[in-house]
């Protein structure tokens, strides 16, 4: 029989020549087949093109084959970037291949290399040597390189935008533009101010893929192709999405995601912001009221259309008011100014006061005049004038009339249906008896609410009005003691 003892040291040989094998391919790979290493060897063969004056051959016999990067503490980067983009500061590398091409030049004008780095302008993995780490869209890393387009997005992060010159940043303002004209701040807040019905896009920028849901997105995963889908469908990527489709362009998607990127709060030391972003923040600290109309763009515009029809929504299950329509020849000004404060609450209509929408409580009062001031509300307001004081009705024969004639549209109790909830204890508190009775005496013009009484007196009686209303008015009182009932009980259960 053989010795064991010689096959194993056979195989502790050939095992240890393998090991070592792999340690000198990985060395070798690492320090002369490195991509920033070719990069550079072939970089050395344009500077010697290049080479023609004293300079230029200066420039050639200094150039070392070396890892280059550059870091900046106060913005915590370290990027190797410069070890391929070797020539971004050589005005001579115009017409050579990336990377090794001249930089936009103010840009770094503006912004020194060795003071800012790469990546606060256009993300991707600083320490990365080689490209596609550093582009890091499929790795785990936070914040990819931004396509060239997008770049501009991190200007916002040190700049006021619209101080800029607008060719440094046109997807942008573009976007900023958009975000009005489409009326996004109905159901999102920036600075504090918008409706409720979506979140804050205060930091949306600064969002990673892992907190969007990417299930309906095909690869790759990034976050401007997440917002670009979602702009033109956004049902489609989020299922059950209550954002009305926007209707957008694809060039208006691919800004609204530039202007989306740009929404970051990044913390950077003050000596690095631009004058102009130190003034903004300032600006910001005293906010000044805006004109009634620029408001209701803003933040009506999405939900209410331009407010004289009402209509069935389907994103929403719900009816949208006329607001602009007979309703506001109808209420009053602190009817109305209720209603946008308080909003409704079960409903998508959001309230607006300070501390919830954030508007200023001089604009509610202008929203309101603005909604009273309204070609149909003024036509129709000589009929309200005319209106018969309200006595006081039967809740129980109210009921009965309700049922045949009203609930068909306003629901079972007034819950609501293809006509709005009457039933909501802010609509029932800020609406007067007069208010309730001229509606249902005359109805709304253009809208599905039709008028009870006739100019000749035909259709529901004054006495039946006034039941109706004092049907009306005990929805209010059942459902407020339920509460308290509910309030005293879960009180009683803690104990
Ligand atoms: C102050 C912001 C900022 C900094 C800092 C910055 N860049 Fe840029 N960079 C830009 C902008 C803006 C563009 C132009 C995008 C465009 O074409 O709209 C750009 C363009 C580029 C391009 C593409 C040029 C082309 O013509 O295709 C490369 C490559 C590039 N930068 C690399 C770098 C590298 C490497 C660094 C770090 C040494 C750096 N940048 C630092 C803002 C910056
Ligand atoms: C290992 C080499 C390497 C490193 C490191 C590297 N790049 Fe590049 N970069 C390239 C090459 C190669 C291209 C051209 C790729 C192409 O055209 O497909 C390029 C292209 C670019 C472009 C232009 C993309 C476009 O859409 O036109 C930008 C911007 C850029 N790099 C920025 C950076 C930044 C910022 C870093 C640092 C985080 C970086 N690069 C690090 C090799 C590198
Ligand atoms: C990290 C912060 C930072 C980022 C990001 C940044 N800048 Fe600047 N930028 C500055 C500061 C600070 C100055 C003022 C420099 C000075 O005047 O000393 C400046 C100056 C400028 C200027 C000169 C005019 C002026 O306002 O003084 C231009 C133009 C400019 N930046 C464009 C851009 C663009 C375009 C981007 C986005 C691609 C950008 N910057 C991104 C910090 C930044
Ligand atoms: C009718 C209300 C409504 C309007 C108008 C609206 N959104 Fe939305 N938005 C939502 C809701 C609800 C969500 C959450 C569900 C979803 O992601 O689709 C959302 C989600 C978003 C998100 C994703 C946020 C995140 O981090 O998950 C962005 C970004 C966004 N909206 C931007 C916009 C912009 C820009 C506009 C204007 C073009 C707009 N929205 C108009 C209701 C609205
Ligand atoms: C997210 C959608 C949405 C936004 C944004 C919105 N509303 Fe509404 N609003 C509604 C809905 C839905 C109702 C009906 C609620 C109900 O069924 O009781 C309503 C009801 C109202 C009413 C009560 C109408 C009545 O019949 O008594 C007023 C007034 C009103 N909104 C004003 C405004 C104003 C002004 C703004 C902008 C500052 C605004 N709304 C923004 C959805 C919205
Ligand atoms: C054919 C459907 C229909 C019927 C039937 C109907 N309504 Fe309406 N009603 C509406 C619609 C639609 C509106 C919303 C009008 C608008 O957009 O301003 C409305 C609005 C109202 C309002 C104002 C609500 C608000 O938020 O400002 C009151 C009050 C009202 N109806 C009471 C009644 C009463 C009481 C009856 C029965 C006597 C009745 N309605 C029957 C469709 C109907």
């Amino acid at each position: 029989m053989k010795d064991p003892s010689r096959l194993y040291r056979w195989m502790l040989l050939w095992t240890s020549l393998v090991a070592l094998g792999f340690l000198l391919a990985a060395a070798v790979r690492e320090n002369l087949l490195a991509e920033w290493q070719q990069r550079q060897r072939a970089y050395r063969k344009l500077l010697a093109e290049k080479a023609t004056d004293a300079r230029g051959r200066e420039l050639l016999r200094n150039f070392r084959i070396e890892l280059r990067q550059v870091s900046v503490p106060a913005l915590g980067a370290v990027d190797r970037c410069v070890s391929c983009h070797v020539g971004i500061d050589d005005p001579r590398m115009t017409d050579v291949p990336q990377p090794y091409r001249l930089h936009p030049v103010e840009i770094l004008e503006h912004h020194p290399v060795d003071r800012y780095g790469c990546t606060i302008c256009h993300q991707g993995q600083g320490a990365a040597t080689n490209f596609h780490d550093a582009k890091a869209e499929d790795a785990y890393w936070d914040y990819p390189l931004l396509p060239r387009e997008l770049t501009q997005a991190t200007c916002m992060t040190c700049h006021d935008v619209s101080r800029l010159p607008p060719q440094d940043v046109t997807l942008v303002l573009e976007g900023m533009r958009l975000y009005e004209q489409k009326s996004c701040g109905s159901c999102h807040k920036l600075q504090g101010r918008g409706g409720a019905l979506g979140p804050a896009l205060d930091n949306e920028g600064l969002k990673t893929k892992h907190q969007l849901i990417l299930t309906n997105l095909k690869p790759p995963y990034t976050t401007w192709r997440w917002h670009q889908a979602h702009f033109r469908d956004p049902a489609g990527i989020v299922p059950g999405s209550q954002m009305k489709n926007p209707t957008v362009t694809e060039r208006e998607a691919l800004a609204l995601t530039a202007y989306m990127l740009s929404l970051r709060q990044r913390d950077v030391p003050e000596s690095y912001l631009a004058p102009d972003k130190i003034a903004q923040k300032f600006r910001a600290l005293s906010p000044q009221p805006q004109p009634a109309e620029q408001l209701y763009r803003m933040y009506c515009f999405a939900c209410h259309g331009d407010g004289t029809y009402g209509r069935w929504e389907k994103t929403f299950q719900r009816f949208i008011p006329a607001i602009r329509g007979t309703l506001a020849a109808t209420a009053t000004r602190e009817y109305l100014e209720t209603q946008i404060a308080q909003g409704r609450p079960g409903t998508q209509m959001p309230p607006w006061h300070s501390q919830a929408g954030g508007l200023l409580p001089k604009e509610i009062t202008a929203l309101a005049d603005y909604l009273r001031a309204s070609p149909a509300a003024r036509s129709a307001r000589d009929l309200a004038a005319r209106s018969r004081p309200v006595a006081r009705g039967d809740a129980a024969r109210g009921q009965m009339l309700f049922l045949r004639n009203c609930a068909g549209c306003h629901g079972v109790a007034g819950v609501g249906g293809v006509a709005p909830e009457l039933a909501n204890p802010v609509f029932l508190r800020a609406a007067d008896d007069s208010f309730l009775a001229t509606t249902i005496r005359n109805g709304r013009a253009a809208t599905a609410m039709p008028a009870f009484q006739r100019p000749d007196g035909a259709g529901l009686s004054d006495a039946e009005i006034a039941d109706i209303i004092a049907f009306l008015r005990s929805l209010e009182s059942p459902s407020q003691q339920t509460a308290q009932a509910q309030d005293k009980s879960r009180a009683g259960g803690s104990q």
